[in-house]
């Protein structure tokens, strides 16, 4: 590939040293829990290879993804940390992920099956967390599979083969820290507990807790903790707690050079469908991003209704709107009369509130949606570019 084919006229600038703190963060509040760095969606779209090693050198001890391909990539890139993956179909390639050594979630009997014919085929033990439903009515073995899979899993352990290291399961509110039913589904995983020791299985890690839990909910941290979205910086939980007041600082900010910038008269439409009509005379300014890059389409603004914000980070900074529809690869900003700003200049569609940018929590609201589906959604194409190096003497962002 030349260089000139990574040219992007926008990129998503992820701070490393963010992550790093944010897992410190997480750890203290884990107070003596393992934790289990979650990176699936290619690390909540933050890169799943260099969160990785940064989570691990802050202080993680496991990572876990939902897929087992980003488990398997994890492993040929050299890392050697615990990994768990749980979301795989019969398909699987049951056999390569038993050689990798990859802890694998088994919440079926079909599942224990393949996964136990793995290990007896590749003459390894394979690694297994059992998972149980105890109320998110997902993922998880129910209750009435309960019994014969516990017979199952007798029997497969006394073959040979299979090495029972965690019993686990989900929260349904993890983000309402105090919900009752937390409580109910930690005594549901009690009793799982109970039930493994009736046949003579003691699983070393039992682990329930996601961000939210880990840092508001102490009694459910058992062994180990599983956060995702507080490592990238953004809250689980924003109708109790915004990101800074949780000590988390967010990782990522969406940078974007302005493509065009021109004057336009007073009732000059913007956009498809003029749902934006300027009120004066006015400077348009385009930037390079559209909903083929992950700009939720929501995120369109109408003279009564601005679209997300963005931070103009130009000679004159100060918060702007998305004007008229966004596009599939480009949004228009009303950059004001008096705009000085230039082509090339720079746009934070979101990022740090600290540096004046809106947070991808302010795009989730203005979106109607969460502040994980911002980052993940983000597109493949728009280049992630890393600061905060831990060697680095200085940041370069
Ligand atoms: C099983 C499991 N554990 C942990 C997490 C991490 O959740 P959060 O990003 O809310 O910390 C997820 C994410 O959805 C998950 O599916």
């Amino acid at each position: 590939m030349r260089v000139s084919d990574h040219y992007y006229p926008a990129r998503a600038v992820v701070d490393l040293s963010a992550i790093r703190e944010n897992i410190r963060t997480l750890a203290q509040a884990a107070d003596g829990s393992a934790v289990m760095a979650i990176i699936k969606a290619d690390a909540y779209g933050h890169g799943l290879i260099p969160v990785a090693h940064e989570a691990l050198a802050a202080g993680a001890t496991w990572l876990g993804v939902a897929q087992v391909s980003e488990a398997l990539s994890l492993r040929r890139s050299g890392i050697t940390a615990p990994i768990l993956t749980w979301l795989y179909g019969p398909g699987a390639p049951f056999d390569e992920l038993v050689l990798a050594g990859i802890d694998l979630s088994v919440a079926s009997l079909d599942a224990l099956a393949r996964v136990h014919r793995a290990a007896l085929a590749t003459d390894r033990t394979a690694r297994i967390h059992v998972k149980v439903d105890t109320g998110l009515g997902r993922g998880g073995l129910a209750r009435g599979q309960w019994d014969e899979f516990r017979a199952a899993l007798r029997y497969a352990v006394d073959a040979g083969g299979i090495d029972v290291v965690g019993l686990w399961s989900h929260l349904a509110f993890g983000d309402e820290p105090g919900h009752p039913f937390t409580q109910q589904q930690l005594t549901e995983l009690n009793s799982a507990t109970r039930d493994l020791e009736k046949i003579g299985l003691t699983p070393q890690l039992r682990h329930l807790a996601a961000s939210g839990a880990t840092l508001r909910e102490p009694s459910v941290h058992l062994d180990l903790v599983r956060p995702g979205v507080a490592i990238y910086g953004l809250t689980p939980m924003p109708e109790v707690a915004s990101a800074a007041q949780l000590g988390l600082r967010p990782a990522m900010r969406l940078v974007a050079d302005l493509a065009t910038v021109k004057p336009v008269t007073a009732g000059q439409g913007v956009s498809y469908g003029h749902q934006y009509v300027t009120d004066r005379d006015t400077v348009l300014g385009i930037i390079p991003l559209g909903y083929a890059d992950g700009i939720p389409r929501h995120l369109s603004g109408t003279n009564e209704h601005p679209g997300a914000p963005v931070h103009v980070a130009g000679p004159n900074p100060r918060s702007g709107n998305i004007s008229g529809r966004v596009c599939m690869d480009q949004v228009v900003v009303d950059l004001g009369p008096e705009a000085a700003e230039q082509i090339g200049d720079r746009i934070v569609l979101f990022g740090d509130p600290a540096l004046g940018d809106p947070s991808a929590q302010d795009w989730a609201e203005r979106a109607g949606t969460i502040n994980y589906e911002i980052t993940t959604r983000l597109g493949a194409r728009v280049p992630r570019i890393y600061t905060g190096h831990r060697d680095a003497v200085a940041d370069q962002s």
